[in-house]
This record gives structure tokens, C-alpha cells and sequence, in this order.
């Protein structure tokens, strides 16, 4: 009451400084597994994805095998990236995979005409490709050429990687160093098909999918999981089309770009750092549209394919914002604040939500692109803030789905809202329960009562992240301003679990 009166006296409402709470009601209803692919990750031949990020310079003084970077593949390794797809993006639709075998000197050169018309000398390929993925222990997922591509290419391209039998091109991949298949499953067939990928229409592309696709053979050691390019964002008609025409049976997943920008304008999207709290808001609420989204696609998928055997795939996502000053505005390189850690948290919290359905999402992209997990600067490497999300949520890889109510306070911002909290749990094959937690409010903490059905539990540890404000990056000279820290405000009481969140955090918390 003292308390009370003396915000009185001093101005101040006492609902601007009650505590806000939320509450959330955890059960064991459900035999859903979140899949561990939700987790994956996206490497382009664009900018220094590839070049620079994980193939560098034989004369670069960093551990390296042939001339991956070792340093970037053990922090992937660290958090367990459970595929990583190649070679685009817009570049896979211009690829031509016999450009990138045999001996490397000899590798025809080609313009990269969608990144900075830069020259691309094919020295990363499908063998260096598929090294790279047996060192980070991580399943490939090739996406191939149908907008500027043959269905022979394509076809051949299966059986170069996958034929386990006396052929020419098996002949010629031992020559190039490889005797056994690859086993490759993931499979992409085209990208973005109705922009960079040849400007198709639904009913064209379901056409030439299902052409593309007979080709692209299984072989007795791999069947190929065939993902078809999906919708751009909100084209509810792609999907719509695409499962009418093509359908379960003939796909093993379908797929959804979104990215996540500051503004909503492509012309000028807004910066990466320096941006104050109405840009760390718009970008929160363009975040949350892919709910909708994957609600909405969802949906018209469950129309045609009711027992949910097709896939949705969201194989491109992640926040988009204008390039670093002075970088090559094809290069798409961004740096990457406590912001993007928030949309991270709260995207992969969704698509845990949606594991029904999302048995697979890719973060664009892995290295120096975009929302990246690590950045690089010659030999020096940082490890981002979204690199510490997906390393916080890594214990949700295929653990089972545990349902929740919650009820959440909205952050305002200027007379917009969005909901404060979002949440998303499991049960590892251990027992232990992993809930994380973010708080988007910029200013306030939040305190959140959870109740149990079914679950029982003894102790509680966790681990935040957070940092003093929204728009803080790691940097090569502090690489650490952002990284996770025990975190203190959790603790059981009776049978429920109390937790405070802190403004602007992630919060991932084990029960024991
Ligand atoms: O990730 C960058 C680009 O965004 C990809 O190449 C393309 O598929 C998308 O438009």
C-alpha cells in the first residue's frame, strides 16, 4: 500500500507498474514429435556463404580439411544442425551440377547473375558439398534446377549421387573420388518456381514438378524425399494448386518461404543494428505473421491430405534487413542483434507448435547471409545470437510435443499490440521436460504460473538470453556481448513452477 501511494504522489499509474503476468497449462496429451529438421539450415552460393563462410583460401591460418573451415563446422556441430540445403536459394534454379565435378582447375567458370554477378569457379560442388555435410554430421538437402535446367540433368544428377550399381556416371564418381553412393534424400525440386525459378503459374509448375519428379529416380539404397517449391508467403492459391494437382503420394513435403522484415518495404527494409523501439516492433509483429501463416497453408493442406503425409517445409525464413554499410548489396550480409535472437526463439516455437505438420524449416541463411548462425571475417568467427537460440532449443530435436494453454499480456507500442509471451515444450527420450519461453516486451519482465496435467517433475535449471538492449550485436572485437547465462528466476512451488521473464528475453528451461 506505501508502495502504491508513493507512485501516486509520484504520477505514476499503478497499472503501468504492476507486474505483468501469464499463465500457461502444460500436458502430456499429445504423440507428436517435433522433428529434429525443423532445426536445419540454408547455405547459398551467395555472398560469403559458401566462399569465405565454409570454403576459404587454401593460405587462410584456420584449421581447415581440403579447404573447409573447421572452426565454423565445430560450432555448427555443437548445435546439432540436422540438415543443410544447397545450392539455393535463386542460385540452385541457374546451377549446373557437372560445372562443380572433377578436377577443379579444370571447372568451367560461370556468372553468379542473381548475387552480385560476381564469378563463381564452381571449386565448391556436390563432392565438396557432401564433405562438408559428413564433417558437420548433418543430412544434405540439394535443392535442383528446374527453371533453367533439363529433366536429363536433374535425372542424372540422382544417379550420379545415389546409384549404387555399374553405371558411366557411377564409373565417373569413384573417378572423382567417390565409389560408394551418397544416399541423398532430401530433394528439392526447383525453388521459388514462381519468381527467380522461371515465373511459373501453380498449374505450370505442378506440371513440370510431376515430370521433373519421375525422373529424379529412387534407387534401392536412397528414396528421395521429393520437396516441391512452395508458396511465396501468404500465396494461399500456390499451395491450394499444388496439392490439387500434385498431391500427396507424388511429394514428400511442400514448401513456404517468409522472411521477417524490419519495415514492409523491399526497397528499404530497415538496418540490422542501430534501430530503436518502433523498428524492434514492427520487425516482432511481421515475425508473428508466420503463424498465420503456417495456420493458413496448414489448413488447405489438411483439405487434401487429411492424415498430414505431405510435409510442409519451411525452407526458407529468417529477418531480411538492409545490408552492413559498405557491403555489396548482392552479398546480403546483415548483422545480427538480440532482435533477431527474439524472432528466432519465437519462430521455432511456432513451428514446434505446428510439429504436426512442419516436419522441416531451414534458417536462411547458415554463414556470413542474412539472419546467420555465425559470422566471419577472414580468420576471426563469431557466433551470433540466433546461433545461442538454436542452441538453447536443440534439446526440442525429436522430443515429444507436450500441448499448452497460455494466456499472455500484449507488449503495446504506440497503439499496437502483440502478444507479450510465446512458449513451446517437449518431452526428451530421458524424461526431461524443456519449455522455452520468450518475452518480446521491450520493457517489462513477466511472470508466468505453470500448471501441470500428467507431468510430474522435481527441479528446475535454465539458461537466458538477454542483453541491456534490443538492437546489441556480437562483435568480432566483444564476440561475446550476447551469449546465454544460467538463469535464476525459476523455481517450484507446490506443484506449479514460477518464473520471471525478463524484458526482451529467451529463456529455455529444463525439468527434472
Ligand atoms: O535467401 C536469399 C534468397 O531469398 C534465396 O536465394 C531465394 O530463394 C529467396 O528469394
Amino acid at each position: 500500500m506505501k508502495k502504491y501511494i508513493l507512485l501516486l504522489l509520484a504520477g505514476i499509474s499503478y497499472n503501468s507498474y504492476a507486474q505483468k503476468t501469464a499463465s500457461v497449462t502444460l500436458s502430456n496429451d499429445s504423440k507428436d514429435t517435433i522433428s529434429r529438421h525443423i532445426y536445419g539450415q540454408f547455405a547459398e552460393h551467395l555472398g560469403r556463404g559458401i566462399y569465405g563462410g565454409f570454403w576459404v583460401d587454401k593460405t587462410l591460418p584456420v584449421p581447415k580439411q581440403d579447404r573447409i573451415r573447421l572452426d565454423v563446422v565445430n560450432a555448427l556441430k555443437k548445435i546439432k544442425i540436422p540438415n543443410l540445403r544447397w545450392p539455393g536459394g535463386c542460385f540452385a534454379d541457374e546451377y549446373h551440377w557437372r560445372d562443380g565435378v572433377g578436377p577443379r582447375t579444370q571447372r568451367p567458370k560461370m556468372i553468379n547473375t542473381n548475387w552480385g554477378g560476381v564469378v563463381e569457379d564452381n571449386s565448391f560442388g556436390t563432392h565438396e558439398f557432401l564433405e562438408l555435410c559428413q564433417l558437420l554430421g548433418t543430412a544434405p538437402y540439394i535443392s535442383a534446377n528446374v527453371g533453367s535446367g533439363t529433366v536429363e540433368e536433374m535425372s542424372k544428377w540422382v544417379e550420379y549421387l545415389n546409384f549404387d550399381g555399374a553405371s558411366p556416371l557411377t564409373k565417373e564418381r569413384a573417378g572423382n573420388g567417390h565409389l560408394k553412393p551418397y544416399n541423398v534424400e532430401f530433394f528439392g525440386v526447383g525453388n521459388e518456381s514462381w519468381g527467380c525459378g522461371g515465373n511459373m503459374t501453380p498449374e505450370y509448375y505442378s506440371n513440370e514438378y510431376r515430370r521433373y519428379a519421375t525422373y529424379a529416380r529412387d534407387y534401392p539404397t536412397a528414396k528421395l524425399k521429393r520437396i516441391a517449391s512452395g508458396s511465396n508467403g501468404g500465396d494461399l492459391n500456390w499451395t491450394e494448386v499444388l496439392m490439387k494437382n500434385v498431391g500427396p503420394g507424388r511429394m514428400w513435403g511442400l514448401s513456404l518461404h517468409y522472411y521477417t522484415l524490419p519495415t514492409n518495404n523491399w526497397k528499404v527494409k530497415g538496418p540490422a543494428t542501430g534501430f530503436a523501439e518502433e523498428q524492434y516492433f514492427s520487425t516482432l509483429k511481421n515475425s508473428l505473421v508466420m503463424e498465420d501463416l503456417v495456420t493458413k497453408h496448414s489448413a488447405i493442406m489438411d483439405k487434401y491430405d487429411p492424415k498430414k503425409k505431405v510435409a510442409l517445409v519451411v525452407d526458407e525464413w529468417g529477418v531480411w534487413t538492409d545490408v552492413e554499410p559498405g557491403t555489396n548489396p548482392g552479398f546480403l550480409y546483415q548483422q545480427n542483434s538480440l532482435r533477431d535472437a527474439l524472432v528466432a526463439g519465437t519462430t521455432l516455437n511456432i513451428f514446434n507448435n505446428h510439429c504436426d505438420r512442419i516436419k522441416m524449416a531451414e534458417l536462411a541463411q547458415c554463414v556470413n547471409v542474412l539472419q546467420a548462425l555465425i559470422l566471419t571475417d577472414k580468420e576471426k568467427m563469431l557466433l551470433t545470437p540466433t546461433y545461442y537460440v538454436f542452441d538453447m532449443y536443440k534439446v526440442h530435436q525429436d522430443a515429444q510435443y507436450l500441448p499448452f494453454k497460455l494466456t499472455t499480456p500484449d507488449y503495446e507500442y504506440n497503439g499496437n499490440k502483440i502478444p507479450a509471451v510465446n512458449v513451446s515444450a517437449s518431452k526428451d527420450k530421458a524424461g526431461k521436460v524443456h519449455i522455452t519461453l520468450v518475452n518480446l516486451d521491450a520493457k517489462n519482465s513477466i511472470s508466468v504460473t505453470t500448471e501441470f496435467k500428467d507431468i510430474v517433475w522435481k527441479a528446475v535449471s535454465g539458461q537466458v538470453l538477454t542483453s541491456a538492449g534490443v538492437a546489441d550485436i556480437n562483435t568480432f572485437a566483444k564476440p561475446l556481448t550476447i551469449a546465454p547465462k544460467t538463469f535464476t528466476g525459476a523455481r517450484k512451488d507446490g506443484d506449479k513452477l514460477m518464473v520471471t521473464l525478463p524484458a526482451k528475453s529467451i529463456v529455455a528451461l529444463e525439468l527434472n
